[in-house]
């Protein structure tokens, strides 16, 4: 439905001449010209009869339609009986007195109530919206930094690079024996082409051009620690909010708040991998019009896997969190014999408690990308929400698949990319 700020749509069924399936009354932020509120309704009926009384029903409350379809019939076996589906606006006031017209021509009349959904944003513009701060860390930051402006170049100071370089020196040394195959691959990769070393600190702009190229993912300055909901949403348009300013030169191997070194050293090498940054995705796209609550959970599946996820490679247990590889002290200690390991699995993961002042209670490992992808789907699946959503990476827009025409149209696509695939196998046979 159309309903991701605050309109709840309700589903009205019109069954035979004289049956209807009707919803309860609806609430609709919209007002009218006239700032009469309106309310949306959807209407489901059968039979041109009923189709017809209806009609003449929602012309005399001056209802707004909004969108109307036929099906055939599921419930009657006669071949010409359709189902009408309306989806309309009617004046607040007038919704009760409509619904109960349409139970004088019908003799089932059914409330099917929907839900809320949350905002979330439709196009990658709409990150703009997305910035609101716990903590602010960063003065010198714009927050309204907009999605599509060039990243700022920042000429970080002598004392800057010197933490920087104490920081990539020490972790880069450790990072052969206790990161992740993608992990050290990509980081290599960003020391040919994107400035990364110990004597300067790679720029945003030059990182983000470079995942772009890798995985479609691009960065966004943010001044500080955003919200989990905005955070989350900016992951399915495969934007990154990260970051520019370096933690203090006093404490160079710690940093309480998110820094460019946790950024860049921790989360951009495992965004230029495929599968990864796939995984990171569909974090962000679970978290679209979720409730408060499966935003808390996603956010601690997202604090246990890309901030502190290991998995297994080669007969070991690598590290691929971004807590993690930023921090010389906790992988050191997850990789040791010391912590709790646990088989990662969304439900118990999301539901763990964690530690954002010490290291991790317990760790939870997955078999690979691959299989935590696949278990994420899974367990995404089970989020309730009254709508599906597809990413359009040609426009940069979320796709609300809530009518036939929309997931007929995404099928066509679908085919399309088969008939190329299926002609690929053909030649190589
Ligand atoms: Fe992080």
């Amino acid at each position: 439905a159309e309903c991701a700020r605050g309109c709840t749509p309700s589903l009205i069924m019109v069954k035979g001449p004289t049956r209807i399936n009707a919803a309860a009354p609806v609430a609709w932020n919209e007002s009218d010209p006239r700032g009469r509120s309106r309310e949306r309704q959807r209407l489901r009926f059968l039979l041109p009869a009923a189709a017809m009384k209806t009609a003449r029903f929602l012309q005399t409350f001056q209802s707004r339609i909004r969108h109307m379809e036929s099906r055939p019939s599921r419930r009657s076996r006669a071949a010409e009986d359709l189902e009408f589906f309306v989806r309309c606006e009617v004046h607040r006031s007038d919704a009760d007195v409509l619904i109960n017209s349409l139970r004088r021509v019908a003799e089932d009349v059914r409330a099917v109530p929907e839900e809320r959904a949350p905002w979330f944003p439709r196009k990658i513009g709409d990150l703009d919206k997305c910035n609101h701060l716990i903590t602010k860390y960063d003065p010198d930051l714009d927050q309204d930094h907009p999605v599509s402006e060039p990243l700022p170049r920042v000429d970080y100071t002598a004392e800057e690079v010197s933490t920087w370089r104490e920081v990539y020196r020490t972790l880069r040394s450790i990072y052969p024996t206790h990161a992740c195959r993608q992990y050290l691959e990509n980081l290599v990769e960003l020391e040919r082409h994107c400035g990364y070393g110990e004597d300067s600190i790679p720029q945003l702009a030059d990182i983000s051009a470079f995942l772009r190229e890798r995985t479609g993912f691009q960065l966004r300055p943010v001044a500080g620690l955003l919200s989990a909901r905005d955070f989350l949403s900016s992951l399915a348009f495969r934007v990154f909010q990260c970051t520019q300013y370096i933690r203090h030169s006093s404490t160079p191997m710690h940093s309480p708040e998110p820094d460019c070194c946790h950024e860049l050293l921790g989360h951009v090498p495992m965004l230029a991998d495929k599968e990864f940054a796939q995984f990171s995705q569909e974090i962000g796209l679970a978290s679209l019009g979720a409730s408060d609550e499966d935003i808390e959970k996603l956010s601690t599946l997202y604090w246990f896997t890309v901030e502190f996820g290991l998995c297994k490679q080669d007969g070991s247990v690598k590290a691929y969190g971004a807590g993690l590889l930023s921090s010389y002290g906790e992988l050191m200690y997850a990789l040791s014999d010391e912590p709790e390991y646990k088989p990662f699995d969304p439900e118990e993961c999301a539901i763990q408690p964690y530690q954002d002042q010490t290291y991790q209670p317990v760790y939870f490992v997955s078999e690979s990308f691959e299989d935590a992808k696949l278990k994420l789907r899974q367990y995404s699946s089970t989020i309730r929400k009254a709508f599906s959503v597809r990413y359009d990476p040609f426009t940069c827009t979320m796709e609300v698949l809530d009518e036939p025409s929309k997931i007929q149209s995404a099928l066509s696509q679908m085919r399309e990319d088969l008939k190329i695939l299926h002609g690929a196998l053909g030649k190589l046979a």
